[in-house]
């Protein structure tokens, strides 16, 4: 049996099971995007991504926690199809009603995760994930990147963006005071809040294992760099 054989026994971990903010919660979806905004620019943010991608217009994206569609409006506008997945049906709802609004027939929706999205389509160009993979704990994401490998054409693109750690372990305490600090002070009381409920409820991990999961997963990375405090964005290729 190897991953993509073995049916998962119903006592294996469930990600449907909410690790830290409960992204099931319809206020929390109503508000995402204008508590975000106060620190992402989502079109800009998205073109750079399309950018590191290389998408062209013919080409196919997943988009794994997808969320209210940040990547996935500018992307469907730019290329072929994107597959919008993401485990909270709240979330999906509302890429949903910006996918029709901006009048995109592009986009289709799955309500799955990284361990339990069954890709039907041709193998994709590109796959993106942001801000979304520390909801796992590290043996299943590294699961889930030999899931993406699988989901990817051969010469096919990885972006990976998340909150992924570069410091020295004994200084944690100083940096999560810093990360919370500077959350208050660049987009208000509320994202400080989440920014603990992600410290203490989430499995955001150091880059060095993302690095090595990456590696046996068959990646190559490409790009490795922060944009970001305390996050790393990833460009890897499967070769
Ligand atoms: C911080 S939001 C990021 C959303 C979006 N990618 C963005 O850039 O705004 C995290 C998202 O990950 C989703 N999520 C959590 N666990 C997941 C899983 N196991 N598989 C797929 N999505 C998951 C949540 O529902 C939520 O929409």
């Amino acid at each position: 049996m190897n991953h993509k054989t073995a049916a998962a026994p119903s006592w294996q971990y469930d990600e449907r099971v909410k690790a830290g903010v409960d992204y099931e919660d319809a206020a929390i979806a109503a508000e995402y995007d204008s508590r975000h905004a106060k620190f992402r620019d989502f079109e800009k943010d998205a073109r750079v991504v399309m950018q590191l991608l290389d998408l062209q217009p013919e080409h196919t994206v997943i988009d794994l926690g997808c969320g209210t569609g940040a990547f996935v409006i500018p992307a469907a506008r730019s290329c072929r199809k994107v597959y919008a997945v993401d485990i909270s049906q709240a979330m999906l709802d509302r890429c949903t009603e910006k996918a029709r609004a901006a009048g995109l027939k592009n986009v289709e929706t799955h309500c799955a995760g990284f361990l339990s999205y069954e890709h039907k389509g041709d193998p994709v160009d590109a796959i993106v994930s942001v801000a979304a993979l520390h909801h796992l704990p590290d043996f299943w994401k590294a699961v889930a990147f030999k899931r993406m490998y699988d989901m990817l054409k051969p010469g096919g693109k990885l972006y990976l963006f998340d909150v992924i750690f570069t410091f020295p372990v004994e200084s944690y305490q100083i940096e999560f005071n810093c990360w919370v600090n500077g959350m208050a002070e660049k987009a208000g009381q509320a994202m400080a809040q989440e920014t603990i409920v992600h410290i203490r409820d989430e499995y955001s991990t150091f880059d060095w294992v993302i690095d090595g999961m990456l590696e046996r997963a068959g990646f190559k990375t490409d790009l490795k760099r922060s944009d970001f405090p305390y996050s790393l964005s990833y460009v890897c290729v499967r070769p």
